[in-house]
């Protein structure tokens, strides 16, 4: 699939993997596919976006999902341009809805946006003539990691249907796990959480998943291990012991992975707490852990996203 290809893609923003289908994701995952063998070749490079402005737009701190962003941008030929909240005028007091106004009088094809406040997307995409991607909004989602991450469990294990996939740790202020469960829902995975009770959402009995608080049993048989950060920005107040209990109950090890199918992928979306929430062992696996793949599908995923929102669609 290229994008010389007739098929449009049936949204104009990608914020959330809740408004999207089966048919949806299959489509960016199914282009993203096909980048990702592109960027492992020495001629990656291509003009499909020649001509498009990409503003990369983070009130919060990335490593992974800008610099992806802003490669994929640029493998495809865009003009990227990475707007520095720290030295902008976001600091003199201009507000978010004012800041895009101001982007938007210089007529950028795509936004992209990571902020701490949930929403703040979605608020955006009213506003503004181009596509928005959501970069990650507070503790509700991150779209394009749920992307990658099912990328890179269907190159590693042929499909997402029917599998098990464990997500463990905060899952009470992770929008990689909301984002997550999303997508294996629609895509026909069973998905377990499993963490202290402490960190998990309080309407877990809602969002299709099966609630565990021992690593032992979350784990059992799972196909997937997917572990989390604590994300200490977003906590107020005190919501486990220490960390030294913490990685004693829930941080993975090989004891705590032994219970899980013998070719368990490891992952995590990063940044990583070594000694937190998973040890170095068991993080850099040479065959089970999938961690650096993430990040490599990453680009690809957004490179089929940017594909897909500059084609012209509703
Ligand atoms: N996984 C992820 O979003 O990482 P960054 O915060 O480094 O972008």
């Amino acid at each position: 699939m290229t994008n010389t290809d007739p098929i449009r893609f049936a949204h104009r923003h990608l914020l959330d993997i809740a408004r999207l289908n089966a048919s949806d994701i299959t489509q960016i995952l199914s282009l993203a596919e096909h980048y990702a063998e592109l960027s492992r070749t020495p001629d990656k490079n291509r003009d499909l976006l020649r001509g498009k402005t990409q503003i990369n737009l983070f009130f919060e701190n990335s490593t992974r999902t800008r610099t992806s962003f802003e490669l994929a941008g640029k493998r495809l030929g865009a003009d990227v341009i990475n707007m520095s909240v720290d030295s902008s005028s976001v600091k003199k007091g201009e507000t978010l809805i004012d800041t895009a106004m101001t982007l938007n009088a210089m007529h950028p094809d795509v936004l992209v946006i990571r902020h701490g406040d949930s929403g703040a997307p979605h608020l955006l995409a009213q506003k503004v003539d181009c596509a928005v991607i959501n970069g990650g909004d507070g503790s509700h989602e991150h779209p394009t990691q749920a992307l990658l991450d099912a990328l890179t469990i269907k190159r590693r294990k042929g499909r997402l249907e029917g599998l098990t996939v464990a997500i463990c740790g905060d899952i009470q202020h992770s929008r990689v796990a909301r984002s997550n469960i999303a997508l294996l829902n629609i895509m026909g995975a069973r998905v377990r959480i499993v963490g202290p009770t402490t960190l998990i959402p309080s309407n877990a009995a809602k969002m299709g998943v099966e609630v565990y608080n021992k690593m032992s049993e979350g784990l059992k048989d799972a196909d997937i291990v997917m572990m989390l950060r604590l994300q200490t920005e977003r906590m107020q107040g005190s919501f486990v012991p220490s960390i030294r209990e913490y990685f004693h109950f829930f941080g993975l090890n090989a004891e705590k992975l032994s219970v899980a199918k013998p070719d368990a992928l490891i992952m995590h979306p990063g940044p990583m707490n070594r000694g937190v929430e998973i040890d170095s062992e068991t993080a850099d696996d040479l065959n089970n852990s999938a961690i650096s793949e993430q990040v490599e599908m990453g680009v690809a995923v957004r490179m089929a996203c940017l594909d897909l929102l500059t084609r012209g669609g509703k």
